[in-house]
């Protein structure tokens, strides 16, 4: 990214975030309607009764303004909400994760932007005029593939679902205000004082249940109350027909587009001893709404969503129709199945326990000392690049984990906006963009022990395999495994996506090679051999086949090496061959094949020899240039001041391992124009360093996005470089994050765009300045773990619990004074046996063989 999107060329200056220092003096502010919102002035300020005394979670003294800056985030996967945190009135924006704009839905002869069958002779005569022009041009390149794009047609947009709209009768001065996010329960809570009552709101969606709650309390009784939903304040969104399903239960029932996706909602309300009703207003579509009366103490709505997509019916069987039964019978199972007389704090408990098993297999201690005295706002506000605050961090990775746990677990995964989005046309569709931003969604999931990529295995091998076979097929005329390209939405689009500076952007068919490397790692770090044979080796072996076919012997250079031919580096021309970035992966994807075929079953050694064959003659894109970088092109072409947002040809120093465990005997032996060379590993690793030093910080002139520093953080701490990694860690929060802590893309605008990328890069950024053990090429290899390879001295006491490593393996971790204290590993109880070495500064501490259930402790440093 970007495509299309303005972005600041000159930053504004920083907005004034509302501060909430201690001496701060409040102006009345309006607020909803007629009622006047004012806090104390003269109160200290302190974090909210409830607030976790750890310091893990958000908190602000005044109700959000603005979705992407104060709004807080929940979610379980399904479905997800943003609370502003109001008072007499709150005003809740949904999302139902499947809910998209566009595809079949719109247009039924949607085709995932492929080309048509007929059309495959005409695209081999276009690939191969583009493959000869690139073969003989004295500099390896051409100015563009047009002819092999398509129109996107009805590519569609993840949407936002609506608001519901709770409201009670009350006037006059609200004081003791407080909202938080709480960070252990996944509950955003608001309180405040009000006409001689104290209330309460809680909101949050539970995983089990599938169902989001949000509950309301008074000291005082309840004056009455509304329920109501809105369509109109989502920007496009039809409006629905909004009806009584029964007496206590709202009904929403519309589409996401004319014509488009069906969808429905139910809401039910309850509460103790109130009464409740459901009425209807007569208008051009019913709108009901629910009153409860009486004065009841509590009442509360749990609502439950579904859409007609079906991700069993995206392939050839089903005519990538997405077809599935209308939602209504199954969002009304799941209405039921919140027990209607289980008390809310039944369904409170259920969902804390969840929440507790899903994010408690890992912790992180950097020392931090919480600061329950200046509310989130604030803090981040007072946030410095490389003074930093390992509060801040802290509360950051814990963030981010919470984020990826809220958002990916329902059918679908995390897409570039996890699950929170606003109106029916989202920045870059809020779709999955494969070309750094989907992979740096899921960066800590497996070392920070996360148990939620279900969903995007099964996403990818529901809707990007069946149809990546067509696009194998008919665009590269390859009739084995299957190939996607940069941007790919829930309906199948795999083609090859035109629009400005297309092939920049669509010009990516390793986007699922890449994501290769996230269904290898799973299985390495969990050894889960039934997973594994059931669906990661399909997916490994459908997409090494596909490449296996489309690697080329290089008549450009004629060094007898097998090389990608068109390629790009993603978003980044020249359009040319042999690009490091492809070359580096589709070497990761082959070495990953070896390692995984004896687990995978496969008896197809015929494969397997082709890929060690065809590995063994492929250039490994690794090359030293005349400046001393790492080249990006097989050419020597790189530009000393190209500082592009993507970090693409480093890909093999992170996340991959082609550069940080480079290997001289298998990647080395090069012919350049007739001179043999044969890199060392340092040499290999200052090149890369060279390389990264000249793509700047992250503040390109094509855009000033999270993401990049995030990634430029990883990159430094791969290299062990504590004062850089802290540099691009810090100047990331200080310049990318919003008050409600999202990730910003064009952080300078007054209403701007949120982009989830950056939330979940950095908690994998922080851990490899923490520990690392990045994957070899072989299981003969040894598994080199660095403790501590880039700290900090801000962080220089803590500790790790529960992270896992490949090879099966769980550490816990303890520093002192930026020395390790002890670090102990357990090994799953059954693995294959690799070897282990332990490394803390330049020395190997241990050295070990895997073997089941082994524990290995080290407290000698
Ligand atoms: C290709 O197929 C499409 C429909 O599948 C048809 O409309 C079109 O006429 C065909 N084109 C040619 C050149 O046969
Ligand atoms: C497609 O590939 C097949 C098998 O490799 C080959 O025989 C055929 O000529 C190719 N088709 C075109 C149009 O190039
Ligand atoms: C709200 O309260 C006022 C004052 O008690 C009353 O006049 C009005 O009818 C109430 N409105 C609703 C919708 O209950
Ligand atoms: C339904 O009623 C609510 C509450 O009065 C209102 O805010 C909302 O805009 C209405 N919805 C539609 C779709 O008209
Ligand atoms: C809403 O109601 C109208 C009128 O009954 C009907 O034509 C329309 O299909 C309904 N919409 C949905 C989404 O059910
Ligand atoms: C991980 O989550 C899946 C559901 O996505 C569940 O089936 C599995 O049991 C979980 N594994 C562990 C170890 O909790
Ligand atoms: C980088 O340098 C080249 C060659 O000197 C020049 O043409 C180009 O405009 C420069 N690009 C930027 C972004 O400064
Ligand atoms: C490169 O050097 C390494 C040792 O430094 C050696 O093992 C390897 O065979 C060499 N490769 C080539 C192709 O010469
Ligand atoms: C290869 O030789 C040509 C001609 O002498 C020269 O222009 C080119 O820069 C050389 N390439 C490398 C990588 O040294
Ligand atoms: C980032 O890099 C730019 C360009 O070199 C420089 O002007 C700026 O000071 C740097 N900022 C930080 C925080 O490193
Ligand atoms: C970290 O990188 C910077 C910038 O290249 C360099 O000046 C510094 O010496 C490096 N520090 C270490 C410890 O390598």
């Amino acid at each position: 990214m970007p495509e299309g999107l303005q972005f600041p060329e000159v930053p504004e200056p920083r907005l004034p975030y509302i501060s909430a220092a201690s001496d701060f003096c409040w102006s009345l502010i309006m607020w909803t309607g007629s009622t006047l919102f004012a806090a104390l002035a003269s109160v200290a300020v302190a974090a909210p009764a409830g607030f976790p005394a750890s310091g893990n979670g958000l908190w602000y003294t005044t109700p959000g303004a603005i979705w992407s800056l104060n709004y807080l985030p929940v979610g379980n996967g399904y479905l997800a909400a943003m609370t502003p945190g109001g008072t007499v009135q709150e005003i809740t924006q949904l999302n139902i994760e499947s809910l998209w704009a566009g595809g079949p839905f719109q247009d039924p002869t949607y085709n995932g932007g492929n080309k048509l069958p007929n059309q495959t002779q005409e695209m081999a005569v276009a690939m191969e005029q583009y493959r000869q022009a690139i073969w003989k041009s004295s500099t390896g390149d051409i100015d563009n593939i047009d002819d092999l794009t398509t129109d996107p047609g009805a590519y569609g947009s993840y949407i936002g679902a609506g608001y519901l709209i709770s409201t009670l009768n009350l006037t006059g001065q609200v004081t003791n205000y407080a909202r938080w996010l709480d960070l252990d329960q996944a509950i955003a809570h608001v309180t405040w004082t009000q006409a001689g009552s104290a209330f309460t709101r809680e909101t949050f969606c539970s995983h089990p249940t599938q169902a989001c709650s949000q509950h309301i309390s008074s000291t005082g009784g309840l004056l009455p109350l509304t329920f109501a939903f809105s369509s109109s304040l989502e920007d496009g969104l039809p409006t629905p027909n909004i009806t009584c399903l029964d007496s206590s239960t709202l009904r929403v029932r519309g589409f996401a587009g004319i014509p488009g996706m069906l969808y429905e909602m139910l809401g039910r309300v309850r509460s103790t001893g109130g009464t409740v009703s459901c009425a209807v207003a007569q208008g051009p579509t019913p709108n009901a709404t629910i009153a409860v009366t009486g004065r009841p103490s509590d009442a509360w709505i749990s609502w439950v969503g579904g859409t007609e997509f079906a991700l069993d019916a995206g392939d050839a069987a089903h005519g990538f129709s997405f077809q599935g039964p209308d939602p209504h019978a199954a969002v009304l199972a799941l209405l039921e199945g919140t027990p209607s007389t289980a008390a809310y704090t039944d369904l409170r408990a259920a969902h804390l326990a969840d929440f507790a098993t899903v994010v408690g297999g890992f912790t992180l201690d950097l020392g931090q000392t919480a600061q329950l005295g200046t509310s989130t706002d604030a803090l981040i506000n007072a946030y410095e690049t490389d003074t930093g605050n390992p509060y801040v961090e802290w509360l950051f990775f814990n963030y981010g984990r919470y984020l990826l746990a809220s958002s990916a677990r329902g059918d679908l995964p995390a897409n570039l906006q996890g699950k929170w989005a606003l109106d029916v046309s989202n920045p870059w569709s809020g779709d999955y963009h494969s070309n750094i931003n989907l992979q740096m969604n899921y960066w800590s999931a497996e070392m920070s022990n996360l148990n939620v990529t279900s969903s995007l295995f099964t996403y990818i091998e529901k809707t990007w395999a069946p149809r990546g076979a067509e696009t194998a097929q008919i665009l590269y005329n390859i009739s084995r495994g299957w190939v996607t390209h940069d941007e790919m939405n829930i309906f199948g689009h795999t083609g090859m996506k035109s629009g400005a500076n297309s092939a920049e952007w669509a010009d990516y068919p390793e986007s699922s090679a890449w994501m290769m490397v996230h269904v290898w790692d799973h299985f390495d770090y969990t050894n889960d051999i039934a997973w594994w044979q059931a669906q990661g080796w399909p997916l490994l072996k459908g997409v090494a086949s596909f490449h296996l076919d489309k690697l080329l012997l290089d008549l450009n250079s004629n060094d007898g090496t097998l090389v990608t031919n068109p390629c790009n580096s993603p978003e980044q021309v020249p359009i040319t061959f042999g690009c490091a970035h492809a070359q580096q992966l589709i070497w990761q994807l082959f070495n990953a094949v070896e390692k995984g075929f004896a687990a995978s079953g496969d008896t197809d050694t015929a494969f397997l020899d082709e890929v060690l064959t065809k590995r063994a003659a492929m250039d490994k894109g690794l090359r030293i240039g005349w400046w001393g970088q790492l080249q990006e092109w097989k050419w020597d072409q790189d530009m000393q001041n190209d500082t592009h947002r993507h970090l693409s040809h480093l890909i093999g120093l992170y996340p991959g391992y082609a550069i940080a465990n480079y290997e001289s005997s298998l990647q080395g032996g090069l012919i350049v124009n007739g001179s043999h060379l044969n890199y060392t590993k340092e040499q290999v690793i200052e090149a890369a360093t060279i390389s990264l030093i000249h793509r700047g910080n992250g503040t390109g002139p094509d855009a000033d996005s999270g993401w990049e520093k995030a990634w430029r953080a990883a990159c430094w701490a791969q290299l062990q470089n504590s004062t850089e990694f802290y540099h691009e860690l810090t100047y990331a929060i200080f310049e990318n994050f919003g008050p409600n802590l999202f990730s910003l893309y064009d952080p300078f605008d007054a209403d701007p765009i949120f982009q989830i990328d950056a939330n979940l890069g950095i908690p994998g950024a922080m851990l490899n300045a923490l520990l690392q053990a990045p994957d070899v090429a072989s299981l003969t290899t040894p598994i080199v773990v660095t403790l501590l390879p880039a700290l900090p001295s801000q962080w220089s006491s803590g500790a790790i619990n529960g992270a896992r490593i490949r090879g099966g393996m769980t550490v816990n971790l303890e520093w002192k004074a930026g020395k390790p204290t002890s670090v102990s590993f357990d090994v799953a109880a059954s693995v294959v046996a690799r070897p282990v070495q332990v490394v803390f500064g330049k020395t190997v501490v241990a050295s070990f063989t895997t073997s089941p259930a082994l524990r290995k402790t080290i407290t000698n440093f």
